[in-house]
């Protein structure tokens, strides 16, 4: 039985960086064994890493990963006491080698908490927000990669359109894709705000959400390739828990939780052949067990508290 309990703003000094979703919950579902050897791939704020490590004993060790040197500088200082804490900066796809470098081969549990910190997002410099004039940036890690002025100033409008429709489900995908490119023949799109003024030209009429959020979601999908590498990331995980180890996977909105659920899904399948045959043949095999077959959300209490977190879906499964 999952107890209903967050963490709170007023509770937690350190939750002005980024207050972590589905808090109990995960912690439940995720930590079974206090020795055990923990990974937290989206290390954030440090909520999630520090209720890890408040749960496991003097034996146990934590393994937090991000990309984001803000991150990390903010999160050492959260999380500075603890003495079976290591601390890598990575993008988490490579998660294999981190968990090789920390002296590990196997894992009790893997955390994946997708997307930005709110952090990231109320940052008016890094470029994620339409509500904060900004350079075009999005990038987690800052230091690596195109940012989304690239994106907007250089990828043909086709390309561009595939994002917004893709990434974003834009219906008006082609119409803001044709304006970007259109804009930009005259002079380079070098803000958040220059971008938003073009999108409100392609939207007709009022809509119910801010004409941006869309685009944005996309533009920032793309830049941080963030859909293939929570595939390969979740590939890989399977390989590297221990047998009765958990992945958790909180995702944010649909594409993202749509690949989740349906890699749980396909693991957690033995036999795949056709119908039609009268004897297996593929001799598929289970490789996980599916801990959440709903993905859990956050309670009434938690939405309360945090907005943000109301779109964010909680699915475990356990490595068999
Ligand atoms: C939603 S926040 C995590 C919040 C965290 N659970 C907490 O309690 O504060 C996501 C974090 O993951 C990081 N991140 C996202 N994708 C990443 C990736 N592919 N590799 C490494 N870090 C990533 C972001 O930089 C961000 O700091």
């Amino acid at each position: 039985m999952i107890q209903k309990y967050h963490t709170c703003k007023m509770e937690n000094k350190f939750e002005d960086y980024h207050i972590p979703v589905l808090y109990s919950e995960t912690l439940e579902t995720l930590v079974l064994n206090p020795d055990g050897v923990y990974v937290d791939c989206t290390l954030g704020g440090g909520g999630h890493s520090e209720g890890i490590l408040k749960k496991l004993s003097e034996k146990g060790v934590l393994i937090s990963i991000d990309q984001d040197d803000a991150a990390i500088e903010y999160a050492k200082k959260r999380l500075e006491g603890y003495k079976n804490w290591k601390v890598f900066k990575s993008n988490f796809e490579n998660l294999e080698k981190v968990i090789y470098m920390a002296g590990y081969d196997k894992v009790d549990g893997i955390l994946m908490d997708i997307g930005v910190s709110s952090n990231q997002l109320d940052d008016p410099e890094r470029g994620f927000s339409y509500r904060y004039e900004a350079r075009l940036d999005m990038r987690m890690n800052n230091s690596s990669g195109i940012s989304a002025y690239e994106i907007v100033n250089t990828y043909d409008e086709g390309s561009i359109s595939k994002i917004l429709f893709e990434y974003g489900e834009e219906r008006f995908a082609r119409k803001i894709s044709r304006i970007i490119c259109q804009t930009r023949s005259e002079k380079p799109i070098e803000t958040t705000g220059d971008l938003v003024t073009i999108i409100k030209r392609a939207y007709p009429g009022r809509s119910e959400k801010h004409p941006a959020k869309k685009t944005f979601q996309a533009l920032r999908i793309e830049v941080n390739k963030e859909l293939e590498v929570l595939e390969n990331a979740i590939n890989k995980s399977i390989d590297l828990l221990k047998v009765g180890g958990r992945l958790s996977v909180i995702t944010f909105h649909s594409l993202e939780d749509r690949i989740v659920k349906t890699m749980f899904k396909n693991f957690s399948t033995g036999c795949i052949c056709p119908p039609r045959l009268p004897i297996c043949i593929c001799n598929h095999k289970p490789t996980i067990r599916l801990i959440t077959k709903k993905p859990i959300t956050p309670s009434k209490e938690e939405l309360e508290i945090n907005n943000r977190s109301r779109s964010s879906k909680l699915r475990v499964v356990e490595k068999v």
